[in-house]
């Protein structure tokens, strides 16, 4: 795409609603659990809702309304969820006409179970839905139960300004895809989420740089896949509308880079079957980009990775991993692990270590196992190791990475790093937390700098997740 083309569609017509807000008095507690996605969409139903009157609480006792957004991807996220509400229900004995809404991966999944068998809510909307909110709650008012948990092929809720919950105002996701085409064995997501699709870049950018303009100083682009991200592309490569600009994934982050230079852009999950050069070297020509990508492996072996219907082989992943390394010097790599798999014998399981070994990521999201109800591994394949094995080879895995870690985070003592401060340390109040580039968190004293302040970092210590430092003059 050319220059000319990219401004043009980012001086398009695109156009964000905040919703009007107009209070009914009322109190919604939103509590999110599971992805980046879950929590931007949390942010989506804050808007909608605010449309509808009603004002956001961080206190649950003050709430007329509690929506809770959940995650179905393993059973723990699950179980947890439960708990959640069945304290929920617990509070509703001492204030009856509080509404409980379940939204979300297991709304999707287990509307029935909700509503008929264990009635712990009043009202269950599906990721696709929460356009019709207002309406749900009505019916809930009106002495009904409320449930749409319609899977759509074309919502985005594109147009839509989200409410931003995080505190920060530094830092915001910007949703670029929904829902999944891949059909991974162990997921769970396709049939929670529905079809991939891919919204409106103009919006994107009429997103990204409303937050800018807002004292914002990073995006973080979302989707399960999105190195997939097309528009007015049809699957197999053609353009489906003459009329309008076709923009792919790199094309999509070059559109955002462009918004200002002190902007920082993020993405996640990129999927290693789709991650291009391009996009690589789009990374490589603007420094607001960070140079950080996140790419899950799940396996370190092929046949395992084939069960997994993955779309990529052990050597395959290695061959992205050179072209990060080559187009992208010192950019860091993350990626998610899943250990005992079914069917996974010894040595497949030392394949992964290997694979680790090798690659050494900077930082891995880590699990066991979990069969997941409909999906293809649990109607295809046995789940054949035990729990022992499972938790045993995850133990090893997290050691090596672990170990690795500390490697990788020793070799920064140093250095210094332009770190953007994101907030105060937990920890202490006299410290901030920030990341650099590589998205390693730096805490460091406050002196008088402020927060979304870029500063340069000189790292003098480290532990296995944080490196500790002070500011130095450039
Ligand atoms: N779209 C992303 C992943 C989303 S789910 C991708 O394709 O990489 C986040 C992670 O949860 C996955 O990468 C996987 O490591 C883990 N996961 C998903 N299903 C799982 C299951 N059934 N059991 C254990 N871990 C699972
Ligand atoms: Fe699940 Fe695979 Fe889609 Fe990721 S790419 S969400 S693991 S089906
Ligand atoms: Fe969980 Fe749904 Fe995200 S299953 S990981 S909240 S897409």
């Amino acid at each position: 795409m050319s220059s000319q083309i990219i401004n043009e569609t980012i001086q398009g017509e695109a156009t964000l609603l905040s919703a009007p807000f107009e209070s009914t008095g009322k109190m919604l507690y939103l509590e999110s659990y599971g992805c980046a996605m879950n929590f931007a969409d949390s942010e989506v139903v804050a808007s909608i809702l605010q449309g509808a009157g009603y004002a956001t609480t961080r206190n649950e006792a003050e709430a007329d309304v509690i929506m809770i957004n959940t995650c179905s991807i393993r059973d723990r996220a699950e179980q947890s969820v439960r708990t959640r509400l069945r304290a929920f229900k617990t509070r509703k004995k001492s204030q009856p006409e509080l509404i409980i809404g379940v939204l979300g991966c297991m709304a999707e999944r287990l509307k029935k179970t909700f509503l008929e068998e264990e009635k712990l809510v009043d009202l269950v909307a599906g990721p696709d839905a929460y356009r019709d909110l207002p309406n749900l709650i009505k019916q809930v008012e009106g002495g009904q139960k409320g449930v749409n948990v319609l899977l759509s092929r074309d919502e985005t809720y594109a147009e839509i300004s989200p409410v931003r919950l995080a505190k920060d105002g530094i830092s915001a996701f910007v949703s670029i895809t929904r829902g999944c085409d891949n059909m991974c064995s162990f997921c769970v997501v396709p049939f929670t989420r529905g079809r991939e699709r891919s919204r409106n870049p103009l919006s994107i950018v009429a997103e990204s740089r409303e937050l800018f303009e807002n004292g914002y100083k990073e995006v973080t682009l979302l989707g399960q896949n999105v190195n997939s991200y097309r528009w007015n592309i049809s699957k197999k490569g053609e353009i489906q509308d003459e009329t309008i600009p076709t923009t792919n994934f790199g094309e999509l982050l070059e559109m955002v880079a462009k918004i200002s230079p002190e902007l920082r852009i993020r993405y996640s999950t990129s999927h290693p079957k789709d991650m291009t050069d391009d996009v690589l070297h789009t990374m490589a020509k603007y420094k607001n980009i960070c140079d950080y990508i996140h790419l899950p492996v799940q396996s370190g072996n092929s046949d395992i990775l084939k069960k997994m219907n993955r779309g990529y082989s052990r050597e395959w992943y290695l061959d992205r991993i050179k072209a990060i390394n080559t187009i992208l010097p010192g950019a860091t790599i993350s990626t998610d692990i899943i250990t005992g798999f079914c069917g996974e014998t010894e040595e497949q399981h030392q394949e992964t270590l290997s694979l680790i070994e090798h690659v050494k990521f900077s930082f891995a999201f880590m699990y066991f196992y979990s069969e997941r109800p409909k999906t293809l591994a649990e109607r295809k394949y046995q789940d054949d190791v035990s729990l022992e094995i499972k938790k045993r080879r995850l133990a090893e895995v997290i050691e090596l990475q672990h170990k690795q870690q500390l490697d990788y985070n020793s070799k920064t003592i140093g250095r210094v790093y332009e770190v953007l401060i994101e907030r105060v340390s937990k920890k202490s109040d006299e410290m901030f937390s920030g990341r650099n580039t590589y998205n390693s968190t730096i805490v460091f004293p406050r002196e008088d700098y402020r927060i979304g302040e870029y500063v340069n970092v000189l790292v003098e210590e480290c532990t296995t997740l944080t490196l500790k430092g002070r500011i130095v003059k450039a």
